[in-house]
């Protein structure tokens, strides 16, 4: 990859054909097959290079003059992101490139990329309600997914990190050989808080979680899921107390969004 501005590629990429197809920003920006999603700031492709596939997020912008400069871009936030969750043992997709554009264009609009393997057998939790509602059905799936996704985030909020867009569209579900397994992942708005912030955050993942969930699992699961994530068998005053700072939350957002 052509060093301007910052820029990573793995090793076992490095010299290869994937090497050779993402070597400029100019030229991953010109790639428009495959669109899988895309906002005012970035967009999503899905690109296949010698048989494997690859998602390439590409940012338009790297926010504002304030995170630029001063914060990071979300694009470096996106990739430092996904680095510490996975030091944490959280799956994560498996990052191939990123690359920023050099100061000298960050103070135009600025340009990055990130570059993911794909997660093979795997599908983002939101398409699996609409596509497989039926598997909400095999406790045992249910049971595991929950406890999984609590422990995951009991973890990441012990370590102060906040996601800030924990919705079911940003967790991938990986189903192998009778094991499913969570991947985190759309992490550019993340960041740990030391300050007193954190509790707002935390309880902002919560929300944003049980947005959805409130219309697909029963009351009793969401339960159960908030007590793997405290780590308790029942729930304290304070417990309930931030319980009903997440009801208050939701039920102010007068149009669902996941
Ligand atoms: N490495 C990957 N492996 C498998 N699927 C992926 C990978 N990266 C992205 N996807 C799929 O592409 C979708 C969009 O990716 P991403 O969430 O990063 O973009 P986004 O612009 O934030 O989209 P959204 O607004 O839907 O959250 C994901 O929901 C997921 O289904
Ligand atoms: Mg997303």
């Amino acid at each position: 990859m052509k060093k301007v501005g910052k820029c990573y590629i793995s090793k076992e990429y490095r010299n290869t054909p994937v090497e050779e197809a993402f070597l400029t920003l100019d030229r991953i920006f010109a790639l428009n097959d495959n669109l899988v999603s895309v906002d005012d700031q970035s967009d999503v492709l899905k690109v296949k290079i010698e048989d494997k596939f690859f998602y390439i997020k590409r940012f338009y912008r790297h926010g504002s003059f304030l995170r630029r400069h001063i914060i990071r871009s979300r694009c470096t936030t996106e990739f430092e992101n996904l680095k510490f969750v996975g030091s944490l043992g959280i799956p994560t997709p498996k990052i191939v490139a990123y690359k920023q554009s050099s100061l000298f264009w960050r103070l135009g609009k600025g340009k990055g990329v990130l570059i993911s393997e794909e997660v093979t057998h795997a599908k983002n939790l939101y398409e699996i309600s609409k596509t497989e509602p039926e598997k909400f059905s095999n406790s045992h799936w249910r049971i595991h997914l929950i406890k999984e996704l609590a422990n995951d985030l009991s973890l990441l909020h012990a370590k102060r990190f906040v996601h800030c867009d924990l919705n079911w569209r940003n967790l991938l579900i990986k189903e192998q050989d009778g094991k499913t397994e969570i991947y985190f992942f759309d992490m550019p708005l993340a960041r740990r808080r030391f300050d007193f912030s954190f509790r707002h955050f935390m309880m902002k993942d919560l929300a944003m979680l049980d947005r959805y969930a409130c219309q697909i699992l029963r009351r009793s699961d969401r339960l159960r899921f908030f007590l793997y994530y405290l780590g308790r068998a029942s729930l304290t005053k304070r417990d309930k107390q931030l319980a009903k700072r997440i009801r208050r939350y939701n039920s102010k957002k007068n149009k669902i969004k996941i």
